[in-house]
C-alpha cells in the first residue's frame, strides 16, 4: 500500500533538534583509541542538567489520582499561581483570564501562529523550533538578520515592515535569546515596541529563559512595555528544568476577549487541555515559595559560572567571536575567521563543521549555523554549557559559593570537567587546522623554491 502525505509535510524537515540525535549516533562511533573513553563532549543539547524542583515532583506524586479533563485553558489554581508568579517575579499584572496553559510552549506558538493573520518576521540566528512551524502552516515569512552585535535592529524592523503588504504583522522576539544568550534591555524594547505600534506589527514574545537572566533585575518582559500588542510565552521546561512535562503558557495582550475565544476553540479541537496532574504539579513551581526561590538563584548563578568560563576559554582561540551571555545556558560562538582554512580541509558548510568535530579525536557536539537559521556557510555554532552532573553542581555550590573570580574558574573545574576538556577540543580542532594550513603553505613555498 503507497501512503499519499500532504506536500506541506513533506516540505518540511524534522526539527533540527530532534534531527541531531540521529546525527550523533551516526557520526559519533565509540572510539577504541585509549585517549577517547570521555565518550562525547556534550556541547549540542538545550537541556537545563539540574533536577526538576523537588516540591513540583511531589506535588505530581500527590496528584496522580487526578484523572479528570481539566477546563481547555487550565485548571483554575494553576492560571492564579501563574498570574501571581508574574507579578511576583516579573512585575506584570496579568488577570488569570489572560493566561491559557498549553502543552509546552512550542505548541502554544504553534497555536497562535495558527490563530493570527500575517506575515511572520523571523529575527536571525534563531531557535531552531520556529521555521518549520510557519512552513507547515504555510505563512508567509521574512528574515530579519542580526548586526554585529547579534542583535535585530528596529530600523531594520521599520523597513521590512514598510515593504510588507499584509495588514498586521508577526514578529517574533525571543528574550532572553536562544542561540546568543543575549538579552534585549529596557531601552531596545520600547524601540521595538515604537516600531510595532506604527506598523501594526503583533509580538509572539518568547521568554522561557527570563528566570535564567544571571541580572535578574535587568529582564523586563515584552508584555510590559507593549501590553496591548504582546503575547508573551513561558514555561517550566528551562527554568524548572523540566521541559519533559510538556507545560507552557501563554499571557494575552489586554482587550483581546474575542481572540481568546477563537482561540479556546483551536485548543479544544487539538488537545482539549493539558494532563491534569501535570497542571497541580505546575502550581507548586509557580507559586511563590522560598524553596523555588531559592532553585532559581543558584541555578541561574550556576548557569552563569559556566558561561563565564565558556566565554572567556573560547574567546582564547585567536579571531573567533562569541556572544558574552546574559542569561540562558548558550553562547554564539563565531569561527568565519578560519573560514579559508576550513574550506581548503574541504569543510565547506557548517554542517561540515559539526561532522569534522564529532569524529575522532575531537568527539564534540555543536549546534551548527544551518541549525539556527544561519546560512549553510556561516560558521557559527552555538554553544551549550551543561554537559555536568546537574544534582550534584547544585549541592556542591549550596556547600562552597564561589567567589572570587579565581573560585569561579576552580569550581567550573571541579564541577564541569567535560566543559572544560570540550572547549580545550575546540581550541585543539582550530589550532590544529591553523597549523595544518601553514604547513601547507610552507609545502607549497618549498616546492616553488624547489
Ligand atoms: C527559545 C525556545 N523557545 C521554546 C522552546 C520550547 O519550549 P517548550 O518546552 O515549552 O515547548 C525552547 C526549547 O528549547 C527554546 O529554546
Amino acid at each position: 500500500m503507497k501512503f499519499i502525505v500532504d506536500q506541506q509535510v513533506e516540505d518540511i524537515e524534522m526539527p533540527e533538534n530532534l534531527k541531531l540525535n540521529t546525527f550523533l549516533k551516526e557520526f559519533h562511533s565509540d572510539c577504541l583509541h585509549p585517549e577517547c573513553s570521555f565518550g562525547l563532549y556534550g556541547f549540542a543539547f538545550g537541556q537545563s542538567p539540574f533536577p526538576v524542583p523537588k516540591i513540583v515532583q511531589e506535588a505530581l506524586i500527590k496528584n496522580a489520582d487526578k484523572g479528570t479533563y481539566a477546563p481547555v485553558p487550565g485548571i483554575t489554581e494553576l492560571r492564579d499561581a501563574i498570574s501571581k508568579y508574574n507579578k511576583h517575579y516579573f512585575g506584570m499584572d496579568i488577570s488569570p483570564e489572560r493566561i491559557y496553559v498549553g502543552p509546552g510552549t512550542k505548541e502554544l506558538i504553534f497555536n497562535l501562529l495558527e490563530v493570527l493573520h500575517g506575515t511572520v518576521i523571523l529575527p536571525t540566528p534563531a531557535w531552531l523550533g520556529y521555521l518549520p512551524q510557519i512552513r507547515l502552516l504555510k505563512k508567509n515569512y521574512h528574515m530579519l538578520p542580526a548586526r554585529a552585535n547579534k542583535k535585530f535592529s528596529p530600523d531594520d524592523l521599520k523597513k521590512l515592515a514598510l515593504r510588507l503588504q499584509d495588514r498586521q504583522k508577526i514578529l517574533i522576539l525571543n528574550n532572553p535569546h536562544n542561540p546568543t544568550g543575549l538579552l534585549y534591555d529596557k531601552l531596545e524594547l520600547e524601540e521595538i515596541a515604537d516600531v510595532c505600534r506604527d506598523q501594526n506589527i503583533i509580538v509572539i514574545s518568547d521568554e522561557i529563559y527570563a528566570q535564567t537572566t544571571y541580572n535578574f533585575s535587568k529582564f523586563i518582559s515584552m508584555g510590559k512595555i507593549y501590553p496591548e500588542g504582546t503575547f508573551v510565552t513561558n514555561g517550566l521546561s528551562k527554568s524548572h528544568a523540566a521541559g519533559g512535562y510538556r507545560l507552557g503558557y501563554v499571557i494575552f495582550p489586554q482587550h483581546a476577549v474575542d481572540l481568546k475565544r477563537q482561540f479556546k476553540k483551536i485548543l479544544a479541537t487539538e488537545y482539549t487541555a493539558v494532563s491534569t496532574p501535570i497542571q497541580h504539579a505546575a502550581v507548586a513551581g509557580f507559586e511563590i515559595s522560598t524553596e523555588m526561590d531559592d532553585y532559581f538563584d543558584v541555578t541561574r548563578n550556576i548557569h552563569q559560572i559556566m558561561g563565564e568560563y565558556t566565554y572567556h576559554a573560547l574567546s582564547t582561540i585567536d579571531g573567533i567571536k562569541t556572544t558574552k551571555p546574559d542569561a540562558t545556558f548558550y553562547l554564539l560562538a563565531d569561527f568565519n575567521v578560519f573560514a579559508t582554512e576550513l574550506q581548503k580541509a574541504k569543510i565547506n558548510t557548517s554542517q561540515k563543521l559539526s561532522e569534522a568535530l564529532i569524529v575522532h579525536p575531537y568527539h564534540t557536539a555543536i549546534v551548527g549555523g544551518d541549525s539556527l537559521v544561519l546560512e549553510r556557510t556561516d560558521f557559527s555554532a552555538r554553544i551549550a554549557y551543561v554537559d555536568y552532573d546537574g544534582a550534584k553542581v547544585y549541592q556542591n555550590y549550596l556547600d562552597n559559593k564561589p567567589k572570587s573570580t579565581s573560585e569561579r574558574v576552580e569550581f567550573v573545574k571541579n564541577n564541569a570537567p567535560k566543559v572544560v576538556a570540550g572547549i580545550e577540543m575546540i581550541c585543539r580542532f582550530f589550532s590544529n587546522l591553523r597549523k595544518e594550513s601553514l604547513d601547507d603553505l610552507q609545502a607549497h613555498k618549498n616546492l616553488i623554491v624547489t
